[in-house]
């Protein structure tokens, strides 16, 4: 089993498996609230984050040392999350947020670079894979830049807020 470090440096900012504590829960909730419309467009778990229960849940559920799941700080800040959802002896599936405010700088493209690297070096995948919206063009830009290329459209695959909606299966493999 792979344990994952608590904490990564990526210079200016930092991945962070945080403490599971009433006071970050109430700042994952302040983050939520604030990007509640700007993350509802594609993620509808986000529905479901209105209580400091839930996002202690969320928290608690990234800090175990075998789950390669990291909230993204700046500085004191929460600005997104990136983790491994759902992961097997060959393959992983990456999902992950960011804050409206600290979109457009490239955070996101050098943190999938990263966990994809650990996906590859530490857990040993033969595959790593990202299930898009297939509206959802910023998120396909950030699979495209770190090498992920589109193996298709999932025609209403998943259901969003009750309306089918067509998804975009990304994949990344061992060389
Ligand atoms: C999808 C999401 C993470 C993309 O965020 P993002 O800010 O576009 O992605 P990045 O952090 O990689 O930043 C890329 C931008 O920074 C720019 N950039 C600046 N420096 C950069 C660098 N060193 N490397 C890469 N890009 C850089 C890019 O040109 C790009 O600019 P653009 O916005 O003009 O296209 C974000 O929009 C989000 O969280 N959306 C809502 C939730 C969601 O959809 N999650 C994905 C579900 S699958």
């Amino acid at each position: 089993m792979v344990s994952f470090p608590r904490i990564i440096d990526m210079g200016d900012f930092r991945l962070v498996k945080l403490e599971p504590t009433a006071q970050n829960a109430e700042r994952l909730l302040s983050v939520i609230n604030a990007n509640r419309e700007f993350l509802g467009e594609f993620l509808e778990w986000v529905d479901g984050y209105t209580t400091t229960d839930k996002t202690l849940a969320n928290i608690e559920k990234s800090y175990c040392d075998d789950k390669c799941s990291y909230f993204i700080m700046e500085a004191d800040d929460i600005v997104g999350k990136i983790g491994f959802v759902d992961t097997d002896d060959n393959m992983g599936e990456i999902s992950y947020w960011l804050a409206h405010g600290f979109n457009g700088r490239g955070i996101m493209t050098r943190v999938l670079n990263k966990l994809t690297e650990i996906g590859f070096a530490d857990m040993r995948l033969q595959r790593i894979q990202l299930t898009l919206d297939k509206q959802n063009i910023r998120s396909a830009a950030v699979a495209l830049r770190c090498g992920y290329e589109c193996e298709g459209v999932l025609r209403k695959y998943f259901v969003l807020r009750g309306v089918p909606r067509d998804m975009k299966m990304f994949s990344k493999v061992a060389v």
